[in-house]
C-alpha cells in the first residue's frame, strides 16, 4: 500500500511540473534539440590522438573540453555576477516555465551546430569504417600497428572467460531501466548499440543470444514521453560478431538521454543531475557521458556539474560513428525519489548530503554551513525571497519586504531565470541563510544552500501540500537543511479574484483534481498568485529566528 501511494505522489509531482513545460514552451523543445556541437573533428581530434588507450583527463578543470560555440559565451556573460551584498538587489534572467525564456538562447544554439555532416567525412575518411566485423577474434591483430594495445585489452582477450560477465539489468523499477555491463564493452552510438563482448569458447549462441533494451533517461512510467528516446540495444556478441575498437577508454562510459521534462530547473535536476550523480560519482571523473537525444543548452547550463563527475569529453551518442570501447557501460541513470540520494541503493552508500557537497563544490561555494545567529551577533541572517514572475507571483512582495527586515533579516530578492548561469545563482542561494518561496521549479536552488540553513515553503490553495513536502521540504530535509511549509489561507490567493469563494476551487479541491492533474495544475498551479498575509505568516519568520539560532 505505501509503495502504491507512493508511485501516486511521484506521478502526481511529475505531473504538474510537467504542465509548467507544457504550458509554456512545447516547440521550443523541439526547437533545440539536435543541435550538438561536441563531436566536431576538433573534437574526434582530441579522441584521435595517437595514444589512444589514454585518453587523456581534461587538465583545466575550469575550461570545458566540449567546445562551446562563441555565441554562446557572450550570452552567458551578460548576466554577470552580481552577487549581492546589497540589499534587494534584483537578478534578472527568465526561468524556463515563462513563455519567453528561452527565446534568447535558442538563435544561440541554431548558430551553434557546425553542421555535422559536414565535419564528419573527413573523419569517415581518416578511420577503417567503423562497424567491421573482424576477421578473427584476436582483437590485437585488428589494430593498425601504429595503435598501441592497451594491457588490458590482450589480458581480456586471454581472460575472456572469466572477464565476461552477464550484463546485470535492472527492470525492476518503476522509474528507469538500466544496465551494467562489464568486461570487453563496445559501443556503436549511431546504431544505439552496445557489445557486450565473449571469447568464442565461452560463447554459447543459444545462451548469449540475448539482447536488452533500455531507453536511458529515468521517466520509465511516463510511456509517452519516453517514446522520444531511442531504445539502447545491449547485446551479447562472440568476438567474430563485433566491431573493431576505434577508440579504446581505460575509464567507464554512462550513456543517458537528455530532453523529456528537462528545461524545466526541477527537472533537469531530479531527472538528471541527481541521477547522474548517483550513477556515476563512484568513477571519481574517470567515466565518460555518451548523450542520445542530446540537448546543448543542457549540457552548457550545466557544465559546471558535468565537469566534475567526468574529466571527459562529452559524446553526441546518437550521431557517434566510431567503436568506443570501455571497460564499463552504464546504460540508463538510478533514480531514487526526487532530489533524493538514497544510502542503501546507492553505490557507495553516498546520500543527499553529499550531493549537497558535491553541488556546492563544483560551483566553488564557501558556505559550508551557516552561521548561528549569536546572543549578541551584529551579523544579520539573509533571507533570499525567490521571485516568481507569472504564476504563484508574491503579489505584496515590497509591502512584506520591510516587515521582514523589521524583524531582524537582510532581504535578497532573487530571481533564478532560466538563461542565467547555475554558478551565479548558486552563489547568491548559498550567501543566504534562509531561502523562501512560492512552490515552483526555483526552490530546487536549496541544493545550494549551507547546512543548517532554512527552507520556507509557501503552499499555494489546492491540496498541494503533500506534493510539495516531497519535492522540496523532504530532499531540503535529507540534505540537511531545516525546512518550514506555509499554507497560505483563501484570502491570500488571488484565486478569490478570480472565483466566487463558494466555488468547488475552494469548497472542494478534490473534486477539481478528479478532473485531471491538467484541469486542477492550470487552475491552482496557472492561475494562482500570492498575496500574503503578514499577521498570520509572521510567526513562521519568528520560527525561522529560533531556528537559526540553535
Ligand atoms: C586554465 O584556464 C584558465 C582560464 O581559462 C587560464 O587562465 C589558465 O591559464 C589555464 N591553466 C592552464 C594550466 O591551462
Ligand atoms: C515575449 O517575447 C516576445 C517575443 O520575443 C516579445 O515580443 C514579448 O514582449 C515578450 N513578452 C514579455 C512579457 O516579455
Ligand atoms: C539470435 O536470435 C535471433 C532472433 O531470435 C536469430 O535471428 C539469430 O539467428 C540468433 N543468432 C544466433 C547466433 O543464434
Ligand atoms: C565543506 O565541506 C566539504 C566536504 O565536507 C569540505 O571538503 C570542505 O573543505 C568544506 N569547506 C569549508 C570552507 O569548510
Ligand atoms: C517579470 O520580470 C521582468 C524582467 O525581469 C520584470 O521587468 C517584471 O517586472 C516582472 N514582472 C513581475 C510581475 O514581477
Ligand atoms: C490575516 O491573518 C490574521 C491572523 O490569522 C487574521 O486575523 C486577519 O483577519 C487576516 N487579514 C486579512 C486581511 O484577512
Amino acid at each position: 500500500m505505501k509503495g502504491v501511494r507512493t508511485n501516486y505522489v511521484v506521478i502526481m509531482s511529475s505531473c504538474f511540473i510537467f504542465l509548467l513545460v507544457y504550458f509554456s514552451t512545447p516547440d521550443q523543445f523541439v526547437n533545440r534539440l539536435r543541435s550538438f556541437p561536441f563531436s566536431t573533428a576538433k573534437d574526434d581530434k582530441a579522441t584521435r590522438e595517437p595514444s589512444l588507450a589514454t585518453q587523456t583527463p581534461v587538465q583545466n578543470q575550469s575550461k570545458p573540453s566540449i567546445q562551446t560555440p562563441s555565441p554562446e559565451t557572450p550570452a552567458q556573460e551578460q548576466y554577470v555576477p552580481s552577487i549581492p551584498n546589497t540589499q534587494k538587489k534584483e537578478t534578472t534572467v527568465e526561468e524556463f516555465e515563462t513563455s519567453n525564456g528561452t527565446t534568447e538562447e535558442r538563435p544561440v544554439i541554431q548558430q551553434a551546430g557546425p553542421s555535422l555532416e559536414e565535419e564528419k567525412e573527413p573523419v569517415q575518411e581518416q578511420f577503417l569504417p567503423s562497424v567491421q566485423v573482424p576477421q578473427d577474434d584476436f582483437i590485437p591483430e585488428q589494430f593498425q600497428p601504429s595503435v598501441p594495445i592497451p594491457q588490458k585489452q590482450e589480458q581480456l582477450v586471454a581472460d575472456g572467460v572469466k572477464l565476461f560477465k552477464k550484463p546485470p539489468c535492472d527492470f525492476s523499477d518503476m522509474q528507469f531501466d538500466l544496465c551494467d555491463v562489464e568486461g570487453d564493452v563496445r559501443v556503436h552510438g549511431k546504431s544505439s548499440s552496445v557489445f557486450s563482448v565473449t571469447s568464442l569458447e565461452n560463447y554459447n549462441s543459444e545462451a548469449n543470444n540475448e539482447t536488452w533494451s533500455v531507453r536511458p533517461h529515468p521517466r520509465k512510467y511516463a510511456a509517452e514521453l519516453m517514446a522520444q528516446f531511442r531504445e539502447v540495444q545491449i547485446k551479447v556478441a562472440d568476438y567474430a560478431q563485433v566491431p573493431n575498437c576505434d577508440v579504446i577508454h581505460n575509464s567507464a562510459a554512462v550513456i543517458f538521454a537528455t530532453g523529456g521534462f528537462n528545461g524545466n530547473y526541477f527537472h533537469d535536476f531530479t531527472d538528471l543531475i541527481v541521477p547522474l550523480f548517483i550513477t556515476s560519482y563512484q568513477f571519481k571523473g574517470e567515466v565518460q557521458f555518451l548523450v542520445s537525444n542530446a540537448q546543448v543548452w543542457f549540457v552548457l547550463k550545466y557544465t559546471g556539474l558535468l565537469r566534475k563527475l567526468s574529466n571527459y569529453e562529452i559524446l553526441d551518442f546518437d550521431k557517434e560513428e566510431r567503436i568506443h570501447c570501455y571497460p564499463r557501460v552504464i546504460v540508463g541513470l538510478s533514480k531514487h525519489k526526487d532530489l533524493i540520494v538514497e544510502p542503501s541503493r546507492a553505490p557507495n552508500h553516498i546520500s543527499t548530503v553529499e550531493f549537497g557537497h558535491f553541488a556546492k563544490m563544483a560551483y566553488s561555494l564557501e558556505r559550508n554551513t551557516t552561521t548561528k545567529l549569536g546572543e549578541g551577533s551584529a551579523k544579520k541572517p539573509r533571507l533570499l525571497i525567490m521571485a516568481r514572475n507569472h504564476s504563484r507571483a508574491l503579489m505584496n512582495r515590497e509591502e512584506i519586504v520591510p516587515l521582514i527586515e523589521a524583524l531582524g533579516f537582510e532581504v535578497v530578492i532573487g530571481n533564478a531565470l532560466f538563461s542565467m548561469e547555475v554558478g551565479e545563482f548558486a552563489r547568491l542561494v548559498n550567501s543566504a541563510d534562509v531561502m523562501m518561496g512560492v512552490h515552483g521549479a526555483g526552490l530546487t536552488n536549496f541544493v545550494f544552500l549551507p547546512t543548517n540553513a532554512v527552507l520556507i515553503q509557501i503552499v499555494p490553495l489546492g491540496n498541494y501540500e503533500r506534493t510539495c513536502q516531497y519535492d522540496f521540504g523532504e530532499p531540503a530535509v535529507d540534505m540537511g537543511l531545516q525546512y518550514l511549509q506555509y499554507s497560505i489561507s483563501e484570502e491570500e490567493s488571488t484565486l478569490t479574484d478570480l472565483y466566487p469563494i463558494n466555488h468547488p476551487v475552494f469548497r472542494n479541491p478534490e473534486s477539481i483534481h478528479r478532473q485531471g492533474w491538467q484541469t486542477a495544475n492550470g487552475i491552482y498551479l496557472g492561475k494562482q498568485n500570492v498575496r500574503l498575509n503578514f499577521t498570520r505568516f509572521r510567526p513562521i519568520l519568528e520560527k525561522t529566528l529560533d531556528l537559526l539560532r540553535q
